[in-house]
């Protein structure tokens, strides 16, 4: 399979100054791979799984596939954005209309949210699965105790039991104490891999079996990308990526051009955003779905306070195309408009709206960076996972922070606790 293409266009400047940053990536990748820094496990994650491991999530993911109309995934964060990107990333979301739906809780406090959930729920088999590293945090526990309950009314405790599954920590948390006494079906997460890096792990591995994913697939492509080349182009767009903060840009403009992809965006958000900003530095990193944002955000960009960059991730083969000419002529636009639509697809049409906007956004001086993923297959998601990741962590790197910790996150839960009177 080819690999992960970036292409820039961006003054010299900018690339010139990303050059001079290229000794001190390669020192970081090294650090990186020494392995001496915390929560690194995932580096070699995928290199090191054995067939052992990858059978004993297929085989629960097949438990549950087995007795269950619906899957839900309850976490937040790390936790569970990673599974969700994976279900409507591969095969544009082919996977998750087949068998097992798998939807998602744990990460809003909304009452009218869960209410529906459950109306869903209503007359089908459904099982859960809390997914929780510290085994703690409170939107997903809440969603699990109401869902837990929900459970019981339908299928009394024991049975309840059968259809709840964990993924945690291996020893530590109420989540790993609650699942050794009930005996819950369970999964570890490795303690050296924080949640926005452990999508590659039982953390994301567990929901993608379960929603048909071939999850060999998504970590041979993984270790593919670990290749010298891409690693290669994952140093050099850290350099440049530090390069254009440098030069006062405060946003990364994050977009796409198949929806397929927007929730994989959303998981890039929170790995650049938990890993990058914090001692006052970072971009903010912002997602876009086009076209539609270039006829809501696109004047802002075009003719807007120019601080940001823009990252497109385009696919090489998209997973369908749809020629016109395939049904019919089309009657809207008129003649003319119908001169233009004719026996062309939608691609070419998708295609000419990236090149047309990325000329019409160099016009205005804005710094593009293209990444080109070959495809939506599973091994194109897992390769694509561990790019980013690469990139994230060199970039913070760079940028001298630790991209591996979040102290910033546990300011809002103690304000929150204090306002509820619990601990
Ligand atoms: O990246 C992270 O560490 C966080 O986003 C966590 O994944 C998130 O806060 C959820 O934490 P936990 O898995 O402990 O419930």
């Amino acid at each position: 399979m080819s690999g992960i293409k970036v292409d820039y266009q961006m003054d010299g400047a900018l690339l010139a100054a990303a050059d001079a940053l290229a000794n001190d990536a390669a020192r970081h990748y090294a650090t990186l791979r020494s392995r001496e820094l915390d929560y690194t496990g995932w580096v070699d994650y995928a290199a090191g799984v054995t067939e052992g491991e990858i059978s004993e999530v297929k085989d629960i993911a097949g438990e549950i596939r087995a007795k269950s109309d619906a899957l839900i995934v309850i976490g937040i964060g790390g936790s569970y954005l990673g599974a969700r990107a994976a279900c409507d990333f591969i095969g544009a979301g082919h996977a998750t209309s087949q068998g097992t739906e798998i939807l998602f809780a744990g990460f809003n406090l909304s009452a009218a949210y869960h209410r529906a959930l459950f109306e869903k729920l209503d007359g089908r088999d459904f099982s859960i699965v809390q997914i929780s590293k510290s085994g703690g945090t409170v939107e997903p526990a809440m969603a699990y105790l109401a869902l837990r309950e929900l459970l019981i009314k339908k299928y009394g405790e024991a049975e309840a039991d059968a259809r709840t599954y964990a993924v945690t920590d291996a020893t530590g948390g109420a989540l790993r104490a609650e699942a050794s006494e009930r005996g819950y079906s369970s999964l570890s997460i490795p303690s050296d891999i924080g949640g926005r890096y452990s999508v590659l792990s039982p953390v994301g591995l567990l929901p993608m079996a379960a929603c048909g994913i071939d999850i060999g697939a998504v970590l041979r492509g993984a270790r593919e990308a670990a290749s010298d080349e891409e690693t290669a182009a994952c140093l050099r767009l850290a350099a440049v990526r530090r390069a254009i903060q440098d030069a006062g840009k405060a946003v990364e403009v994050i977009g796409c051009f198949e929806p397929s992809v927007d929730s994989f965006i959303q998981w890039i958000l929170q790995l650049y955003g938990e890993s990058e900003g914090k001692d006052g530095k970072g971009m903010l990193p912002t997602g876009a779905s086009f076209s539609r944002d270039l006829h809501s955000l696109g004047q802002f960009f075009q003719q807007g306070n120019q601080i940001f960059m823009e990252t497109l991730i385009d696919i090489a083969e998209p997973a369908a195309d749809l020629a016109i000419g395939d049904l019919g002529t089309p009657q809207a636009g008129g003649a003319s408009a119908g001169a233009l639509f004719a026996g062309r697809g939608m691609n070419e049409f998708n295609s000419a709206v990236r090149d047309g906007m990325t000329r019409a956004h160099r016009s205005a001086g804005v710094p593009i960076v293209t990444i080109t993923l070959p495809d939506q297959s599973a091994e194109a998601f897992g390769r694509a996972v561990y790019f980013f990741e690469l990139t994230c962590g060199i970039t913070g790197l760079l940028m001298g922070v630790d991209p591996f910790n979040q102290p910033g996150v546990e300011a809002y839960k103690k304000e929150m606790m204090a306002i509820l009177g619990g601990k």
